[in-house]
């Protein structure tokens, strides 16, 4: 069985609720019906019922009727998520009036039905930006104890074999936080070494990638990924992580040996945590297209509850891709 075939194999287990909240997005339909057809999840779609259904028609989709459906416009649990949002949203002075409006945004109502325990995890982006999508998800369901930032991980497959996990990498944050301090890049590395174990399912040697390796550049750059890996081998100690390394001595075993001696990591990592955003969404996006890379994600981390966030390029194969892998995080809570 492969990566993904596991994953959706454990996401039938568990049946986890997930809400869709562009429910009159063609794709997303489509994978809704996917779904519910392959019996991957429970799916709630977000969208007025008769103009779902009449989309489901034209598509020819068989399995929506199995979904539950919110419209965002009247629903039983309307005010008492506006109570919520105001309570929660107190100190930054959110008025009910504000708040009565922003509840008839789909990704507002999605991220309450999270906080209020109606739904166990979120799949969103095929037609909002990323932010649109995680700024509420951010205000409302908040990151887990011990951890400030959101960040989004890719798991990379790779034709060949030879280098980190038979092939496989987890490369982070490529998705979210674009330049964070010392103290954030560590919570990434950590966060990102438990993703590896609950989604890509294999034991992560985690390198802080830099432009030098071991000192062999002096820079401020280099001092941020110095202290964010000795920061989080405070957070777990157990982690097996170094840096700072260069890509090549943190993949490739001879080049590991010659610049890093003695490093259980360099050479041999299999998840790569890269300085800031720029580079790490770079250098996944190079890998996919170049080495015709599979890249599974971005798989957001670090979140209180599962939201992830699509390309707005998905395909529908995408979006069932994405919603397994929600529903796994959702059972490894
Ligand atoms: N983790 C946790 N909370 C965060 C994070 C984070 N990474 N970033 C912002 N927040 C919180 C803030 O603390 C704030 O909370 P508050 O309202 O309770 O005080 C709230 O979110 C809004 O904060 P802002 O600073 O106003 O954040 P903004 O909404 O401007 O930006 C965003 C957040 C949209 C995620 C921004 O960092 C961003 O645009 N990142 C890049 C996303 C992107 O374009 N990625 C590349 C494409 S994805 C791809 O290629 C796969």
């Amino acid at each position: 069985m492969d990566l993904l075939q596991q994953i959706k194999a454990n996401a039938k287990k568990h049946q986890k609720r997930i809400v869709l909240p562009e429910g009159l997005e063609e794709r997303t339909l489509k994978a809704a019906d996917e779904v519910l057809n392959e019996e991957l999840a429970q799916i709630i779609l977000i969208g007025n019922r008769d103009k779902i259904f009449d989309l489901a028609k034209q598509f020819g989709l068989k399995s929506i009727e199995k979904a539950t459906i919110v419209d965002p416009l009247k629903h039983e649990k309307k005010d008492h998520y506006i109570d919520m949002m105001v309570e929660l949203r107190k100190s930054k002075g959110l008025t009910r009036e504000e708040a009565a409006k922003l509840i008839e945004n789909p990704l507002y109502l999605a991220t309450l039905m999270i906080k209020n325990g109606d739904a166990d995890g979120e799949v969103a982006g095929a037609m909002n930006a990323t932010g649109d999508v995680l700024r509420p998800a951010f205000q409302y369901v908040k990151t887990l104890p011990g951890i400030s930032v959101v960040s989004g991980a890719f798991i990379i497959i790779l034709k060949d074999k030879e280098f980190g996990e038979d092939g496989m990498f987890v490369f982070a944050d490529c998705a979210v936080h674009p330049n964070p301090t010392e103290r954030e890049l560590a919570e990434i590395a950590v966060a990102t070494a438990k993703t590896t174990r609950a989604i890509a399912g294999f034991e992560p040697r985690v390198a802080m990638l830099s432009f030098s390796t071991k000192g062999s550049a002096k820079h401020e750059m280099c001092d941020k990924v110095i202290n964010a890996t000795r920061i989080a081998k405070e957070m777990d100690p157990s982690l097996k992580i170094d840096g700072e390394l260069q890509a090549d001595a943190a993949i490739i075993p001879s080049i590991g040996k010659s610049k890093a001696p003695g490093s259980e990591i360099a050479g041999k990592a299999n998840v790569l945590v890269f300085p800031t955003l720029e580079t790490g969404n770079i250098a996944y996006k190079l890998v996919q297209r170049l080495a015709h890379a599979e890249a599974i994600g971005p798989v957001l981390q670090g979140m209180a509850a599962p939201i992830n966030d699509l390309s707005r390029g998905c395909s529908v194969s995408d979006i069932v891709n994405l919603i397994a892998i929600t529903a796994n995080q959702a059972a490894g809570k």
